[in-house]
Formats: C-alpha cells, sequence, structure tokens
C-alpha cells in the first residue's frame, strides 16, 4: 500500500501547476477508511499565495467531510526524477497536526517516516484555552 500510495503522489504532480518554481509535488492522503484524496502545488504569481501539494490534499478530503487519516505519501521533482525525499514544509506539518496524530505515517521516496520525526510538538486547540 505505500508504494502504491506514493505512485499515487507521482501522478498527482503531473498537474502541480509551478510554472514559478518548476518543482512538481504530488501528495496521496489515505483515510483510516481506505479512501484515497490527491493533491499537487498550485502556485501563483503573487508567490505567497502558492498552496503545497501536501494541504490541498487535505483540505480537499477535509471538504468532503473526512477528519481521520492514516498517511500521506509525498513526492516531488524538477526533471521527472522522484527518487529524492520531497520532506513536507513545515506549514503543511501544522496542518497534519490539526488532523493527524504523531504516529500520522509520512512515506517519502526512500521509506516511511511519522509525523513526529518533523514535528515533535505544534501549536494546537490547548494551547487556545
Ligand atoms: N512544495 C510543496 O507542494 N510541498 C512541499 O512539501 C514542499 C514545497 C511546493 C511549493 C512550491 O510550489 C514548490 O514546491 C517550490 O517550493
Amino acid at each position: 500500500m505505500d508504494n502504491r500510495l506514493f505512485d499515487m503522489a507521482v501522478e498527482a504532480a503531473a498537474n502541480a501547476y509551478c510554472p514559478y518554481s518548476g518543482f512538481h509535488v504530488g501528495a496521496a492522503l489515505i483515510t483510516d477508511d481506505g479512501k484515497i484524496y490527491t493533491g499537487c502545488n498550485v502556485e501563483n504569481a503573487s508567490y505567497s499565495m502558492t498552496v503545497c501539494a501536501e494541504r490541498i490534499a487535505i483540505f480537499k478530503a477535509v471538504s468532503y467531510g473526512e477528519k481521520s487519516f492514516s498517511a500521506i505519501a509525498v513526492a516531488g521533482s524538477k526533471n521527472n526524477d522522484f527518487s529524492a525525499n520531497c520532506i513536507p514544509c513545515g506549514a503543511c506539518l501544522q496542518v497534519m497536526s490539526e488532523f493527524c496524530g504523531s504516529d500520522f505515517k509520512i512515506i517519502l521516496a526512500d521509506g516511511v517516516y511519522h509525523l513526529s520525526d518533523f514535528l515533535p510538538v505544534s501549536f494546537d486547540k490547548e494551547n487556545l484555552e
């Protein structure tokens, strides 16, 4: 399943809209009950409006009522070689932490990691109390 999810992330990267960076990213998110939502990065001439592939996949899923996720695969490349790890940015890790626990799986080119590997602690709803 991990490899299949990674392959789906590579496929999703084909739709990346990345005229500024040329860096194609795809993400494939799987829910606890096995539904898959994909995303790609969408850039903008106003650079900071860019949204990463991971957040698009997560927001798509949440907009369909999903809130329980077990894993996300992420693939990124400038030249169609997806063998180097594309590590999710801090903003995407923070969004993952809203919905996912520390054992949430992050599947990269060279293997499986967990959210806690990249984001050991996060700002969460308890901080708002
Ligand atoms: N990007 C992602 O979509 N996900 C990541 O994990 C890292 C970066 C995008 C944002 C931008 O469109 C391009 O990659 C270069 O930063």
